[in-house]
Parts: C-alpha cells; sequence; structure tokens
C-alpha cells in the first residue's frame, strides 16, 4: 500500500501551520509522492508562524522552492484548476487538510470549490476516498459544528488540532508530534512519535 500511497496536504489559513510542517516532512520519509496546496491565507499564516528552525523540514523553504528532498514533494498552486488533483481521473489516495479554516471547511462541506484545494477535497469526497479535515477555532459556533457533522455524515474523518497533555509533553514538539501521530493512524502509517497510552508506565 505504501509504494501506491500519494497523500495530498492542503494547507488554509487557521492556526497551525507547525502541524503541516511536521507531518509533511513525516510523510516524505515514509511514501513515494506527497501533494501540497496552500490557499493564499495558508501561504500568510505560514510565513507569521513559521521560522527557518526545523532541521529536518522547513515549510517556508518549500515555499521559497529551495527545499525538495528526492522532489517527493510536489507544490500545486490553489489557482491552477488544470492540475491533475483536479480530477477524478488522477486522484491521491488521501488527503489531509491541515490546519483547517472554518471558512475552508464550510466551503468544503458546501461543495463550492473555490480554488483547487477544496476542488481536490471535493473530488476526494465524489471518489469516496479517505479525506482528513483537521479543523482549528476555539470557540466553535453553530455553523462550524454543522458544517462539521455535514462532513462526518459523508465519511470525513474531523481530527480537531487538539493535541493531549497525558502524554506530559516536554514542549511544543511533544504536542505536535501528538497530533501528526493520530493523523498517521488514520493513514495506516506506522510511527513512534509519542508512546501509546499505558496508565502502568510513568
Ligand atoms: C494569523 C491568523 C490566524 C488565523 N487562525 C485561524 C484559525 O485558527 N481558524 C480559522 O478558522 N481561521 C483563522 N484565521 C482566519 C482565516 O485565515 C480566514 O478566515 C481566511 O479567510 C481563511 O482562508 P482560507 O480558508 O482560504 O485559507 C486566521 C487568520 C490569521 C491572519
Amino acid at each position: 500500500m505504501i509504494n501506491n500511497m500519494r497523500v495530498l496536504v492542503g494547507i488554509s489559513g487557521a492556526s497551525g501551520s507547525i502541524y503541516a510542517e511536521r507531518l509533511i516532512a513525516e510523510l516524505a520519509s515514509r511514501i513515494p509522492r506527497v501533494y501540497v496546496i496552500f490557499t493564499k491565507t495558508g501561504q500568510q499564516v505560514c510565513r507569521h508562524e513559521l521560522t527557518i528552525s526545523d532541521e529536518r523540514f522547513s515549510l517556508l523553504r518549500l515555499l521559497k522552492q529551495e527545499q525538495n528532498p528526492d522532489h517527493v514533494i510536489r507544490v500545486f498552486s490553489d489557482e491552477d484548476l488544470f492540475a491533475p488533483v483536479a480530477s477524478g481521473s488522477s486522484v491521491p489516495t488521501h488527503m489531509v487538510v491541515l490546519p483547517c479554516s472554518m471558512g475552508c471547511l464550510a466551503r468544503i462541506s458546501c461543495g463550492i470549490s473555490s480554488g483547487l484545494l477544496e476542488r481536490a477535497a471535493d473530488v476526494m469526497l465524489k471518489q469516496k476516498r479517505p479525506l482528513i479535515v483537521c479543523p482549528r477555532e476555539t470557540p466553535l459556533n453553530t455553523i462550524h459544528l454543522r458544517n462539521m457533522t455535514s462532513l462526518s455524515e459523508m465519511g470525513v474523518h474531523i481530527v480537531p488540532a487538539m493535541p493531549a497533555f497525558y502524554q506530559k509533553p516536554s514542549g511544543i514538539s511533544d504536542l505536535v508530534d501528538f497530533m501528526v501521530g493520530r493523523i498517521l493512524e488514520i493513514l495506516n502509517l506506522d510511527h513512534q512519535l509519542y508512546r501509546p497510552w499505558n496508565p502502568r508506565m510513568r
């Protein structure tokens, strides 16, 4: 399965670009192809929140087209509706929207497809392929909750950016690893980003 995996990571303008940075790094070391689409605001939030400090992989360097280990990663413009992922005939095996803004979530749930990220999500839905949406907002209003319910009813995995603290994280990196580990589990990819819960081991 891993040999055929082509995972599309959509990065929208919610807070939490660091999750996408870590997920892409983990995917690129495990599977042959990772596609990336930033929304316009997604790019702006990445520039605001991230610094080029991660020694393994930098989303900012990818944005500047300075880093692409082994050309595993392919970035598509959100405006490029001629890209292969816009068509059901060339659909990725899995898609993760991380972080997912409430606007992006609403547009996906209504099938609006205003850019390539949303169109690709729409294709995943119509082809009934696995779609993972990682919303980040708090507090949530009824519109947000209804849109999440509507996506969940269509089989979408709703994985809120809500790291746990029972792992006794030693810093932000552990919190990020927890979230990315949860996503890798849904993708059926092995990882050692955190230890499985065992209350007898402290
Ligand atoms: C620094 C920053 C952080 C933001 N964080 C969030 C967030 O966590 N959740 C959210 O729904 N919107 C957030 N927004 C607002 C979205 O960026 C905004 O709704 C935007 O239109 C989303 O566009 P997109 O869905 O096309 O990426 C944030 C905006 C900025 C500038």
